[in-house]
């Protein structure tokens, strides 16, 4: 009889978002969620009692030390992703870290450095990918369905989103930046999962904090990150693709995420519904001489949780997805479009 394996244990740090990690591990049936940590002490209390988690732990280095874990869901702000990362690693679990993967790309090198040294699994929470819209484009991209992607435009705008003043996501010593590492990341993962993660080039961004800054100043709250950022970006394969995200502009929509790309043989529009956070996906192509709209009546695929394929691939022993190879991709873009933005003058990346 084959041995029953046990169940991977998990810890969580970090109880806003760290709150959908639990219920996204807890899709599996593999797992189980063992422990928790937030230096709030009434968070801790309040998740713990909600999941009956007993674990619980004011911080992170607390929640490592105790052992025993194989996995740690590292959902804090951005500027503590490294070092938490990297304590997990010396601990022994495998990573599941929010997105942005850090601060900027250095740190990212660091983080996949650390999980070498260990020989443990990165993964970042490009949670967009798992929706079933996203799943079903998916899938027709690796049928071959759109040939070669040459253009893409991915957008995350908001009218008026900015997160709170005062808080740690517009100060950027905390966050590392504004909409561009908050949003951008997304839908910037998105494209480029969807087309294959090209090699880029070459970058040339702008970044523009009309709004919220002066917004933020007048009622006396620390606000230093940019209101909307925008970029063009070219990949080695000679595709280029337009990116925009801002917490603040002057638009229709309260929230508006699209993105499109062009392929040789069909494009893609995978977009959100009712301004909200439902999701839609199309196919625009042309068969025997007549222009066809091809809606992916929902669901496409089943929707499951990064957590849930996260277990899988750790229990299967397979590749997992959205990789922190993946996850660096986007910061160096990122740290570029922040760069050409200062420099007001294209970026190269890469050799
Ligand atoms: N994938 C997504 O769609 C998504 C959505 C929201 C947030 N996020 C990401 O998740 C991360 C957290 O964002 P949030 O909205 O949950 O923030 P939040 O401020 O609501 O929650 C962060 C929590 O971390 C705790 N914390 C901070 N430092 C800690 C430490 N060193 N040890 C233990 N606990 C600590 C805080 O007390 C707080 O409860 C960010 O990186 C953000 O970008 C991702």
């Amino acid at each position: 009889m084959a041995a029953v394996r046990e169940k991977l244990r998990v810890g969580v740090v970090g109880l806003g978002i760290g709150r959908m990690h639990i219920d996204g591990w807890r899709e599996h049936e593999g797992v189980e969620v063992v422990a928790i940590a937030d230096a709030d002490a009434a968070r801790l209390a309040q998740v713990g009692e909600r999941y009956a988690i007993e674990a619980r732990f004011a911080s992170a280095e607390a929640m490592l030390a105790a052992g025993g874990l194989d996995v740690v869901s590292i959902c804090t702000p951005n500027k503590f992703h490294k070092a938490l990362t990297i304590a997990a690693f010396e601990a022994g679990a495998h990573v599941l870290c929010e997105k942005p993967m850090a601060m900027n790309a250095g740190e990212g090198r660091a983080m996949l450095a650390a999980a070498r040294r260990a020989g443990r699994r990165l993964m970042i929470n490009f949670s967009y990918r798992f929706s079933a819209a996203s799943r079903g484009l998916k899938a027709q991209v690796d049928a071959g369905v759109f040939g070669d992607f040459y253009f893409g435009r991915t957008v995350w705008h908001r009218r008026r989103g900015m997160p709170g003043f005062g808080g740690w996501f517009g100060q950027k010593a905390l966050a590392g930046g504004g909409p561009l590492i908050d949003l951008g990341v997304h839908r910037l993962d998105l494209a480029l999962w969807l087309m294959g993660y090209p090699r880029p080039t070459w970058v040339l961004g702008s970044t523009h904090d009309p709004i919220a800054r002066p917004l933020a100043a007048a009622s006396g709250k620390a606000f230093d990150v940019e209101d909307l950022a925008a970029a063009l970006i070219r990949f080695d394969n000679g595709a280029t693709l337009v990116l925009e995200t801002s917490w603040a502009a002057h638009i229709q929509e309260a929230e508006l995420m699209e993105t499109r790309l062009l392929g040789t043989k069909a494009g893609l529009l995978q977009k959100n519904l009712n301004e909200g956070y439902s999701f839609d996906a199309h196919i625009f192509t042309e068969q025997h001489g007549a222009q066809l709209d091809v809606h992916l009546h929902p669901p496409a695929a089943p929707a499951r949780s990064a957590m849930h394929d996260f277990a899988a691939a750790i229990l299967a022993d397979l590749p997992h997805p959205a990789p922190g190879e993946q996850g660096l991709v986007v910061m160096e873009l990122l740290d570029a479009i922040y760069d050409s933005a200062r420099r007001g003058e294209p970026v190269r990346i890469g050799p």
